[in-house]
């Protein structure tokens, strides 16, 4: 287990608040017993994540990830359990035991901190103090930039030699050239052994995380280098696209003017900061990236984002994608997207050192700047030409997607309605093109999918039932059978049902699995997986309900491999937990390790936060999950036999399958109208014999 004890684990998550740690990449807020927000694990526009923070998991209705913290941090980090320990270990100051292995990676990644730390000081001192600094002392005071900037930022100086870095840091950091390598900060030459330094000759801008750590940096050329801008490639602490420049020394403004600034250029940043625009951050010229577009969003509660690209074609179009990636997370959680448009085509730097009115000029343009979705309306009518037919057509397919994007109904219905009106069509045509867009594109998806999770939080997810009824139960029958209450949802549950089914549906009546025309009284089944899910919930509801499933399930073996997994880690503590919630953190963190365990636990969990409100009788649930255990365990032998019967060698072969065929058809019919569990055991008996002989599974070697 590299070190990583269950008393870590249990240590670790006693310490690691869900909320908290979720809350730091997703903007969660409050509904109900839960919180809700954005699923960073897929694309969606209306929140359908949930994380209750009593019960210390997470789960998404759009895309059904769901976990504990571990689960979360290992998803959302890319890690594997034992680093998502570690780190949130790290995080909340619980020791651990390391291997050699886990002390090397971790020793690798410190050590090329401290590198990039040393190097930033280095390259410090030599534009402040060298006399070869003296051409970047003289770039930056013509670009404007004072000493408290260049302090502010770290700006240094990377002399005009092939070694001078690559000298320093094996002499007084001791470091092996190889690992300045693998840094980036040198690179080996082809073909040879020797080493140079990356960055010659040029103002060195240190990347910081948002801890503001130097990760990273980007080189401005001094000379007439073709690359204007050389940047650090990826290491093991620097992933492209997961941070943002200036983010460190952003954060406080951000919270303070609950709005940030997104640049491109690194100037575009620096040079608003010194101007009074401290809550300016920047791409650094690539598209915005999911994990950026978060980041963004951390520090600024719900309020406001201005973008402010290049006018340039390419330019804008590489940020649009980024843009898009924004637009939705935003419209999930009501920011403000709004566009800087800086007169001129000029950049921001450009914009603030143009004259003395350069800083109220862009003050002006942030004040004006428009939101996101008229400036996209804006750039699409500019380029058609509405005075023809065909124009108006075009004009009309390019309003479509950005006016789809729109979550609210009545904000889209609002734009239809200027849109058509502007560009001379019918309103109902532009919206049946809107509505079949989001169609096309999933974009209604996510409504349905908040609303279950809506409809979750209403009335917990025990929505199925099949079996028993619930107290004072008015969900069954009723006609068309919409469980889902809460009204305005009628009629769309039909092209719902098939596509992204999941467990939070309503289980889908199934077909009689023993052939048609059978006796079926009793309502119809449940599959076996949800009758086991039930079950395993009942242990973690009371202490009362537990001791009643233990010795009731004792000899029973559940078909769901997960679930029989659970079900003998909840027999192998045995009664000894001191409360159900203890239980429950026990079984968390014993079946941590294993992610597709713990998915299964998080969905148990949640099952047994529904029953509980509901009050089920034990035995019932019991009865009702044995049943169809052995139902599907006949279903099972029926198809064996069956299959058995194709490759019969002789005749008495043939006829001794077929009999036993018939027989297990009876049974089935007394096993749907079995009520008591005297007769389902005596069932079990007569079937173990018939599983023993034909089919070859250890599995089945449960006794009553
Ligand atoms: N960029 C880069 N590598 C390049 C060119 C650009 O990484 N070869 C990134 C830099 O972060 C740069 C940003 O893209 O700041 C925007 O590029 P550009 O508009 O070309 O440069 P400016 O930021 O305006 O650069 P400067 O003002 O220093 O001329
Ligand atoms: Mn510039």
């Amino acid at each position: 287990m590299k070190g990583v004890t269950t008393d870590v684990i249990s240590e670790v998550r006693a310490r690691a608040n869900i909320k908290d740690v979720i809350s730091e990449t997703v903007v969660l807020k409050r509904a109900g017993n839960y919180h809700k927000g954005l699923c960073p694990f897929h694309k969606e526009k209306t929140p359908s994540f949930t994380v209750n923070e009593d019960k210390g998991i997470f789960k998404c209705f759009g895309c059904a990830e769901g976990g504990d913290v571990f689960a979360f941090v290992q998803k959302i980090k890319g890690i594997n359990f034992y680093e998502a320990v570690r780190d949130l270990a790290a995080k909340y100051g619980v020791a651990l035991v390391e291997t050699e292995q886990e002390r090397q990676e971790h020793d690798r990644r410190s050590a090329i901190f401290m590198l990039y730390e040393q190097t930033t000081v280095f390259y410090q001192k030599l534009l402040k103090e060298s006399i070869e600094g003296e051409e970047a002392r003289k770039y930056l005071e013509k670009r404007g930039i004072t000493a408290e900037t260049i302090e502010k930022f770290r700006l240094g100086y990377a002399p005009n030699t092939w070694d001078s870095l690559l000298n320093y840091l094996t002499a007084n950091g001791k470091a092996s050239s190889a690992t300045l390598a693998e840094a980036g900060l040198v690179r080996q030459k082809q073909g040879g052994t020797s080493y140079f330094d990356l960055f010659r000759n040029r103002l060195m801008i240190p990347i910081c995380d948002d801890r503001g750590r130097v990760i990273a940096f980007g080189g401005r050329t001094l000379g007439d280098d073709q690359v204007k801008y050389l940047n650090s490639p990826e290491t093991p602490i620097y992933h492209k696209g997961l941070h943002l420049f200036g983010m460190h020394l952003a954060k406080d403004q951000i919270r303070e003017k609950d709005s940030v600034i997104v640049v491109e250029g690194y100037f575009d940043a620096i040079t608003p900061h010194q101007f009074g625009f401290g809550n300016t951050v920047a791409t650094l010229g690539t598209a915005l990236t999911e994990q950026q577009a978060k980041l963004l969003v951390r520090y600024t509660e719900s309020k406001r984002v201005y973008l402010s690209f290049d006018a340039d074609d390419a330019g804008a179009r590489a940020v649009q994608r980024g843009v898009e990636t924004l637009s939705q997370i935003a419209e999930g959680i009501g920011i403000e997207l709004r566009v800087i448009r800086v007169p001129g085509g000029k950049d921001p730097d450009e914009c603030l050192r143009q004259d003395e009115s350069g800083p109220t000029i862009f003050a002006g343009a942030i004040e004006n700047a428009p939101l996101m979705i008229d400036y996209q309306i804006e750039e699409v009518l500019d380029k058609s030409a509405l005075s023809s037919h065909t124009g108006r057509i075009e004009a009309a397919g390019n309003v479509v997607p950005i006016i789809s994007q729109l979550k609210m109904a009545v904000n889209r219905m609002e734009y239809i309605r200027q849109l058509a009106g502007r560009i001379n069509i019918r309103e109902e045509e532009l919206l049946s093109d809107v509505n079949l867009y989001r169609r096309e594109h999933g974009l209604d998806k996510e409504e349905r999918a908040a609303m279950r999770a809506a409809s979750f939080q209403r009335e917990g997810n025990y929505q199925g039932g099949q079996g028993f009824q619930r107290k004072g139960g008015n969900f069954k029958g009723g006609g068309g059978g919409n469980f889902k209450g809460g009204g305005g949802f009628k009629g769309k549950k039909s092209y719902d049902r098939d596509r992204d089914h999941n467990d939070y549906e309503e289980p889908r009546p199934e077909r009689p699995r023993f052939g048609s025309g059978l006796d079926n009284r009793r309502a119809a089944p449940a599959g076996h997986t949800e009758a086991e899910k039930q079950l395993l919930a009942l242990y973690l509801i009371s202490r009362d309900d537990h001791k009643r499933v233990l010795s009731a399930m004792e000899s029973e073996r559940l078909l769901s491999p997960e679930h029989q997994k659970i079900k003998e880690t909840i027999e192998g503590i045995g009664s000894a937990f001191q409360s159900i919630e203890d239980l429950r953190c026990q079984l968390q963190d014993r079946l941590a390790p294993d992610p597709r365990l713990s998915a299964y636990l998080t969905e148990i969990i949640l099952k047994a936060d529904a029953l509980q409100k509901q009050d089920l009788p034990v035995d019932v649930v019991v009865m009702n999950c044995r049943a169809r255990i052995l139902e599907e365990r006949m279903s099972n032998l029926i198809q064996t036999l069956r299959n058995g019967l194709v490759n019969a060698q002789d005749d008495g072969e043939e006829r001794e399958i077929q009999t036993t065929i018939i027989t297990l058809t009876r049974l089935a019919v007394e096993l749907r109208s079995s009520k008591s569990l005297e007769e389902l055991v005596l069932l079990k008996n007569k079937i173990e014999p018939m599983e023993a002989k034909y089919i070859q599974r250890p599995s089945m070697e449960s006794k009553v």
